[in-house]
């Protein structure tokens, strides 16, 4: 029996990185998996490479920025499967930019995907779990526990995600709700979000890359499996007595 067999699980964000990856090993696990994010035409792309495993993993398009959106997935994941056992808040992004530099326009995109969203998701979560259990993980970063002079205002939604998942926590499991819910801390990891950051920042992206790796004591960025797999462990029955806490996946980064 693989561990996630009968689990419906719901993964933001899923059509690329750390989302894609997360996606396809629950799906491996024996979950059928609702990967959902911005457009449909990268979501196909994205799970072409493992057609041939014949997974259950359903594609829907979904911005977790709309409020709506949420209700409909939500509602739409429970009239055909019955259930919601398992969340990822995972969608996220964030342009480099200073406490100076960050414009209110930055400012309100990246509250608005990687704080709301979340927000919005856990309540949409939480609505149909009190009853019938579940888990969810809520992706947060490093950078809600150390300064990253570059990401001022990623570092605000990503420090909001980590108190935020632990009220939400303990307010379930005081109500009796049989639900648990806990942060994942990724360091550094090889995604398009970090592809695209590094190319913002022009002839400075190999100074800036090299002096980033070398805080890792591990020496190498991350692969996303290596985040995938340890969010699977938050969701599964292994981690039955955890909630609220936050998991820090970071080649020992915040160690030291
Ligand atoms: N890569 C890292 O170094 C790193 C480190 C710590 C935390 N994280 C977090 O991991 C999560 C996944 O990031 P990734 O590195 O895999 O990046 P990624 O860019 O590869 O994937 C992010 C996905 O989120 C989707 N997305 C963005 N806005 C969305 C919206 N409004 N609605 C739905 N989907 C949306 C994108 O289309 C994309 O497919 C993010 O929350 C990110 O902050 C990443």
């Amino acid at each position: 029996m693989k561990r996630f067999e009968g689990k419906v699980v719901l993964v933001t964000g899923a059509a690329s990185g750390i989302g894609l990856a997360t996606a396809v090993e629950f799906a491996r696990e024996g979950a059928t998996v609702v990967a959902s994010d911005l457009r449909q035409d990268d979501l196909d792309a994205a799970y072409a490479e493992v057609s041939a495993e014949r997974l259950a993993i359903e594609c829907r398009v979904q911005d977790v920025t709309q409020h709506a959106a949420w209700t409909d997935t939500v509602q739409a994941i429970v009239a055909r499967h019955g259930r919601l056992d398992v969340l990822v808040n995972n969608a996220g992004g964030g342009e480099f930019a200073t406490i100076e530099t960050t414009t209110l326009e930055q400012w309100r995109a990246v509250n608005a995907v990687n704080l709301e969203g979340v927000f919005f998701g856990m309540q949409a979560a939480i609505a149909v779990m009190k009853e019938s259990g579940g888990a969810i993980v809520n992706n947060s970063s490093i950078t809600a526990l150390v300064g990253e002079p570059m990401l001022a205002a990623y570092s605000a939604t990503k420090g909001g995600v980590r108190a935020m998942t632990k009220a939400a926590a303990v307010d379930c499991a005081r109500r009796g709700y049989p639900i648990r819910i806990n942060s994942i801390h990724p360091g550094y990891t090889q995604t398009k979000l970090v592809a695209t950051a590094l190319e913002s920042l022009g002839e400075r992206a190999d100074e800036f890359a090299a002096a980033a790796t070398a805080k890792i004591p591990v020496g190498r960025l991350a692969e996303p499996i290596e985040i995938a797999r340890p969010i699977l462990f938050l969701a599964s029955d292994d981690a039955s007595y955890m909630t609220g806490a936050e998991l820090v996946v970071d080649g020992g980064y915040v160690a030291e």
